[in-house]
This record gives structure tokens, sequence and C-alpha cells, in this order.
């Protein structure tokens, strides 16, 4: 079964760096059947496009502007992104909801200003511990859903990955559990079918993240509720990025 298979890079690597990488990957990920798409910070987009050209591996950033374009010092808008040919934005990743206060109403802004530029999403949800041993986790998933979606059109959800990435399993070693893999994807594919339409809950794509690695990629991605895996600290070495990507699931 053919997978998404995302990298998520973090503030890690140089733009140097990049260049060996991005062509390491697409030499070794030649054959792969999967969709690739690599998501490296803004300044190193540039060259990845140049050394991943001819290859089939896409490019994606790791943020986007809500504005699209004015005072924002800093700030990096969909449109620019676009113009580099980046195709997707992580959106509401929980490092940024957490250590940059971004909320559900910005994710929520950011979705939209991102597809309205032709950028597809890969909007991150998933519950911390607390919320976890305290039985809330499904409501928690469903309200970020809702709020991150509000406004957002059925035809549109085709833009949208959808990433269950439990923030106690991020960059902590401890994945979740298959059998809680499996219980959130199918709660998130419902809230989609009652939000939209039964059939949008079951084509939309839902790919997991949190600590999977070289060693545990295979029975996770495997399950056949998952679309892919948005990998992070294990995607920065390019042999195991590699070994993942180009898997026969
Ligand atoms: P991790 O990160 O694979 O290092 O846990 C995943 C992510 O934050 O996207």
């Amino acid at each position: 079964m053919k997978k998404i298979i995302i990298s998520n890079f973090k503030m890690n690597t140089t733009p140097s760096e990049m260049k060996t990488y991005s062509m390491a990957l697409a030499t070794k990920t030649s054959e792969s059947k999967n969709q690739i798409i690599v998501c490296p910070p803004f300044t190193h987009l540039s060259v990845a496009k140049q050394f991943l050209d001819g290859s089939k591996i896409c490019l994606g950033a790791q943020n986007v502007s809500d504005a699209e374009k004015g005072a924002y010092t800093g700030e990096i808008s969909a449109s620019m992104l676009k113009d580099l040919g980046v195709e997707y934005v992580i959106v509401g990743h929980s490092e940024r909801r957490s250590k940059f206060k971004e909320t559900d109403r910005l994710v929520n802004r950011k979705i939209k200003t991102a597809l309205s530029c032709g950028l597809k999403v890969i909007l991150c949800i998933g519950e911390d511990l607390a919320t976890r041993d305290a039985k809330q986790a499904g409501a928690f998933v469903k309200k970020q859903l809702d709020d991150a979606l509000k406004g957002i059109y059925e035809n549109e959800l085709e833009g949208v990955i959808i990433a269950y990435e439990p923030i106690w399993a991020i960059g902590t070693g401890k994945t979740a559990q298959v059998k809680d893999i499996q219980k959130m994807v199918e709660l998130i594919r419902k809230e989609i079918g009652y939000l939209y339409s039964e059939k949008s809950g079951e084509q939309i794509n839902v790919v997991y993240g949190g600590s999977i690695d070289i060693k545990n990629y295979k029975k996770i991605i495997s399950l056949p509720c998952l679309n892919g895996a948005l990998i992070g600290g294990a995607s920065l070495n390019v042999d195991n990025f590699a070994v993942i990507a180009r898997e026969n699931y």
C-alpha cells in the first residue's frame, strides 16, 4: 500500500548539509512507490528544491504566516513558499502551539491562507499526557479538529493531511500503542465524517507522528487505518529515512 512519508527536520542541519541530504535521498528512494515529503527549515528550501529536482520527492515548509503580506517582520508568507516550489506546509505542530503560543484560531487562519494560496497543509493535532491520563484525549483531539477546520470547505480537504501526534510521544522515544493509534485515527475519521461526510472521513489522509524510528516504523506505518507517518528525529539520518521512505507497506 502506498504511504505518505513526511520528514520534519525541526531546527536542525544547515543549508549546506541539505544539499548532500537531498542528493542522497533522491538516489536512495528513486524506486519508492510512496509519496515522500521533506520539510526542512525555510533557509534550506531553495537548496532542497534544486537538488531534489527530477525526483518525485515533494517539498514542505514547517510553518507559514496567517497574513498574506505586509508589515510582519520575520514572517514567511504562503505565496513566498509557493513561488519557491514548496507544495506542503506543516501547521499547528505542538512545538509551535506550546513554545510560540499558537492558538486553534491562528492555526485555522494559517490553514485558510495556505490553502487559498494553493499550498497543501499537514495539520498536526494531538493530546498531552495529562489530557490522556484524564481520559480526555478523544474530546481534546475532536475540538482541535473542529477549530482548525472551521470554514474550510469539503472540497478543500483534498489539500489537507491530518497528522496525529500525541505530544508525549514527540521526541521522547515513546510511541503510542498500536491500539491507541487505531482508536484515535478512527475517531478522527468519524469526526471528519460528522463535520463533512462519511466519504470524506474515509478518504482524508491521516498520518501518525511521535518517535517513529528505524526499529519501530514498520509495525506503525503498516497499519491499514494510517496513510503514513510524520518523522522528526529519525528523518535527520538520510540512510534511516530512506529505508523508511522506500519500504513496501
Ligand atoms: P519525532 O518528531 O519523530 O522526533 O518524535 C515528530 C514530530 O514532531 O513531527
